[in-house]
């Protein structure tokens, strides 16, 4: 819309600069009036040619502008889709160009929402030789987009896989989203019994994509594990987010929660999870290996693990405290994919 606007005074206005000069001054007096030597009119005229000559070059320069910076655009916005993905596929795009509607409704049907709709907005060649990258755009009604987002979740787990016509197009790999209005959350396959009536909940932020941490995902929560000197008995329960929707943008939020295997955690224990966690029992960064996950940033705790580190007799609230309820809902959804170990 934007662009449209930009262009729509281009022609007109670059026009009256030059080729009609002459008849855009008989009207308003302009060009014969520099034949005039008229001061004030000099003046408006040498404005209207320095403002016709601004639009050109405006013009020149904007057009490529717009396509050098597509990319850039592009990977910031995506033309307004709300919801952006991509695969890679063993074919030269040149033959993927050809097909482009049998992919769409290929991945249509893996997403077998009615309200749905598919565009393929690229197809992009690789580096090496036969591979396409293939970016598509989703548009779908509300309710869809949560459906959608947990379909693409399990796709970016490979708890799930894309499957398309695969004599035409063979099997997709490395499926990315690259933007998801509202946030994007992975959860790899943990073994954890989710129904805990303490939500020993924390969060902290990798300057890392989901997908990079999702590459040392083990290591990441065995280090986490023996940073936070769990016992034998508690484990943890860890989901990625990213707030924009990507899951190759950095940064990610890191929700973890201590779920123990029986009982209830002890006042005291709680204690010192929330010492260790905001560091004031030696453990730096989380236990986390800089070199590998970098610095974390940003730790937060929830309000049960807060509160256990007040002054004297100021235990765990029990009342309800708001912020961990919401969350309730999620683990027992989850609950139903991860049954208890
Ligand atoms: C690329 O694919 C074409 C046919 O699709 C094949 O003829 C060609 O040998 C392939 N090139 C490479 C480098 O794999
Ligand atoms: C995150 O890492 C990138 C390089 O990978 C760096 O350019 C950027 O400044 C970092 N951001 C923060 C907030 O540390
Ligand atoms: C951290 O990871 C790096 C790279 O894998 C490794 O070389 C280094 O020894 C690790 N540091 C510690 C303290 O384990
Ligand atoms: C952890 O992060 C998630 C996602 O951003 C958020 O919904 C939740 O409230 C956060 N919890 C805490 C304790 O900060």
């Amino acid at each position: 819309m934007g662009k449209a606007e930009d262009e729509q005074p281009l022609p007109s206005t670059a026009f009256d600069a030059q080729g009609t000069a002459l008849s855009a001054g008989g009207r308003n007096g302009c060009c014969l009036g520099c034949s005039r030597l008229q001061e004030l009119v000099t003046f408006r005229c040498v404005f209207v040619l320095v403002l016709g000559v601004a639009v050109l070059l405006s013009a020149v320069f904007w057009l490529p502008f717009f396509h050098f910076g597509d990319h850039k655009d592009l990977d910031l916005d995506y033309g307004g889709h709300d919801i952006v993905a991509s695969f890679m596929l063993r074919k030269p795009a040149s033959f993927l160009e050809d097909y482009v509607l049998q992919l769409e409704n290929d991945i249509f049907d893996e997403m077998s929402f009615s309200s749905t709709k598919v565009e393929i907005i690229s197809l992009q060649s690789s580096a090496e030789p036969n591979i396409t990258k293939v970016v598509f755009a989703v548009e779908s009604d509300l309710t869809t987009q949560s459906l959608i987002k947990s379909s693409f979740a399990s796709l970016i787990t490979r708890q799930s896989f894309l499957h398309l016509t695969t004599s035409l197009f063979g099997d997709p790999f490395s499926f990315e989203v690259l933007k998801f209005r509202g946030g994007i959350t992975a959860t790899p396959e943990q073994k954890a019994f989710l129904m805990q009536s303490v939500q020993i909940l924390f969060n902290f932020t990798l300057n890392f994509s989901i997908d990079e941490i999702l590459n040392n995902f083990d290591e990441l929560r065995s280090q986490l594990k023996t940073g936070l000197h769990l016992a034998p008995y508690e484990n943890l329960y860890i989901r990625l987010t990213n707030l924009k929707g990507s899951t190759v943008a950095p940064p990610t939020t890191v929700q973890s929660q201590v779920v123990l295997a029986v009982g209830i955690p002890s006042k005291s224990r709680l204690k010192q999870l929330a010492q260790t966690i905001t560091g004031s029992h030696h453990t730096k960064n989380l236990g986390l290996n800089n070199t590998v996950f970098g610095r974390v940033k940003q730790v937060r705790l929830s309000s049960i693990l807060q509160h256990s580190l007040g002054g004297d007799g100021s235990g765990p609230s029990p009342s309800p405290s708001p912020s961990p309820l919401p969350q309730s809902h999620n683990h027992h959804h989850h609950h139903h994919h991860h049954p208890p170990s």
